[in-house]
Parts: C-alpha cells; sequence; structure tokens
C-alpha cells in the first residue's frame, strides 16, 4: 500500500495529535511530508519518528496566521521537495469560555488561527499546486463547525467558517478547472493533547472522571483516536477520492447521529 506514493504533503499542526498521526500515516503510504507547526520540538519529534520509519519528512516553522510566514513556507517546500499535491490545514486552538468572559481579542485570535490560518494555506497551497497540475487539500474542521456547542462561541464560528470556506474554495477550484479538490473532516472528541487540555483544570481525580464522562457520551462506546482522524484524512487527500470535492466527512463515532 502506497497511496500517496510520488506526493509531496504539507500538514499544519503536524506537531502535535492529528496533525502528527497523519504526517506519520501519509510517510508510511509513501508522501514526503512537510510538517509544519509553531512548535518546534514536537515536530522535530514527528519528523523523528517518521525517519525511524523510514520515511521522508522535514520540519518547517510555520504561524498559519502570518501570511508573510505561508509566502515564505510554500515556495521552500516546493523547493525542498519539487512540488506539492497534499495540503492539510489542521493547526488549531479551542477555547472553552462563556460568551460574557470571552473578549474580542478572545475571538481574534481563535478565528486567526483556525480561519485565517485555513484561509491562508489554502489561498497559498492551491496556486502551487495549480502550477504543478493539480492537488488536494483537506480541512479540519469540527463537529462544532456544523453544531453549536456551549462555552465555544469562537471554536464554533472558526470551524463553521472552516466549512464553508471549503466548499467555496471547492467550487471556485472546479469552475476555473484548477484541479484541486477541496474537502472538510469533521472529528467529534478525538483523545489528544487539545482534549486533554480541555480538563486540565481539573485535579487528576476530576480529569480522569472528566475523561470517563466524555467517553460515557460517545455512541460508539470510546473516545476517538487520531488514527480514526488521520485514515479518512488519507483518503480524502489520496486519489481514491479523485472525484470527491467540496465534501464534508463528520469522524465522531456517533456523536452528532441524534
Ligand atoms: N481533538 C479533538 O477532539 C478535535 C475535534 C475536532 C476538531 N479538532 C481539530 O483538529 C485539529 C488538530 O487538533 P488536535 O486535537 O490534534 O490538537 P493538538 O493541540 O494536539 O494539535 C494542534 C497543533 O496545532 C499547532 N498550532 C497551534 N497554533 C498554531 C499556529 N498559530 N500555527 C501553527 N501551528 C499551530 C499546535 O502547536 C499543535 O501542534 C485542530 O484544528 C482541531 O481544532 C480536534
Amino acid at each position: 500500500m502506497a497511496e500517496l506514493r510520488d506526493k509531496v504533503a504539507l500538514i499544519t499542526g503536524g506537531a502535535s495529535g492529528i496533525g502528527r498521526e497523519t504526517a506519520c500515516l501519509f510517510a508510511a503510504q509513501g508522501a514526503r511530508v512537510a510538517v509544519a507547526d509553531i512548535d518546534e520540538g514536537g515536530g522535530a519529534e514527528t519528523v523523528a519518528r517518521i525517519a525511524a520509519a523510514g520515511g521522508a519528512a522535514a520540519f518547517f516553522p510555520l504561524d498559519v496566521a502570518d501570511e508573510a510566514a505561508w509566502e515564505a513556507t510554500v515556495p521552500a517546500v516546493v523547493e525542498r521537495f519539487g512540488g506539492l499535491q497534499v495540503l492539510v490545514n489542521g493547526a488549531g486552538i479551542e477555547l472553552v469560555r462563556k460568551i460574557p468572559d470571552t473578549s474580542l481579542a478572545d475571538f481574534r485570535r481563535v478565528t486567526a488561527i483556525n480561519l485565517d490560518g485555513t484561509f491562508l494555506g489554502t489561498k497559498l497551497g492551491m496556486t502551487a499546486m495549480r502550477q504543478g497540475g493539480g492537488g488536494a487539500i483537506v480541512n479540519i474542521s469540527s463537529v462544532a463547525g456544523i453544531n453549536g456547542q456551549i462555552r465555544q462561541i469562537a471554536y464554533c464560528a472558526s470551524k463553521g467558517a472552516v466549512r464553508l470556506l471549503t466548499k467555496a474554495a471547492a467550487m471556485e477550484a472546479a469552475h476555473y478547472g484548477y484541479n484541486v479538490r477541496v474537502n472538510s473532516v469533521h472529528p467529534g472528541t478525538i483523545e489528544t493533547p487539545m482534549v486533554h487540555g480541555m480538563v486540565a483544570h481539573h485535579d487528576e481525580a476530576g480529569q480522569r472522571a472528566a475523561m470517563e464522562k466524555l467517553r460515557q457520551m460517545q455512541p460508539a462506546g470510546r473516545l476517538g483516536q487520531p488514527i480514526d482522524v488521520a485514515k479518512v484524512i488519507l483518503f480524502l487527500a489520496s486519489d481514491a477520492a479523485d472525484f470527491i470535492t467540496g465534501a464534508e466527512i463528520v469522524v465522531d463515532g456517533g456523536l452528532t447521529i441524534g
């Protein structure tokens, strides 16, 4: 199995959680992987894991909210690996806060990373892919981009916008014949540092209880793991999905069924 043979993939948020798992899976499927993140230590660890498994990867420091950084990073990836065929916009932050306690600065910080970062990646990535003959972009939204959630006004707004940004980009790319597909994945509760961070205000016993409560909310009877999402991202990035664009795939173990 080498579903991404001869492809170069840029993965933001590749230093942790879903992004790291996706980077490792892509490399195992033959891609050369550009791991991009603000977390240099975590990014180096992802690259080391890929190298240890015999794959090809390099780390690119990138703040996804910084337009100039994107303008430097995409050409650097193309130069390093000879092209760009896949982009995963995975970098993101969560903010759990009631509306009256959410400042405009809080709101803008979340949307700058989750939404502006995805816009900039889509813009720069799509341009590089067009120049190279085509490609696929996968944006990581959330079930919080489909349903409203309590204490998550900024996160829901950012992820809902990523959902429709994806469809607008897919429509435009198809209309102009760019040969670039754009899709979104919508994870439910996936056991990553992000979710552990959401319960970190409890003491140790409280954290265990909060994670157990989260688990009990899952129709599938377990929390999602990063690999559950990475497999779906791989599918959307691969040629197996070559007639799929503008689609959204929920990966939530049934959390949003009813
Ligand atoms: N874990 C979940 O339950 C869940 C559910 C739905 C959606 N998601 C989404 O999946 C994506 C990955 O989340 P995760 O759970 O793996 O979280 P994570 O915290 O483990 O990883 C997020 C990564 O994004 C990076 N990052 C943050 N700000 C950045 C910036 N400005 N520039 C570049 N990188 C930045 C972090 O350094 C980190 O490596 C996020 O977009 C998140 O919103 C996660």
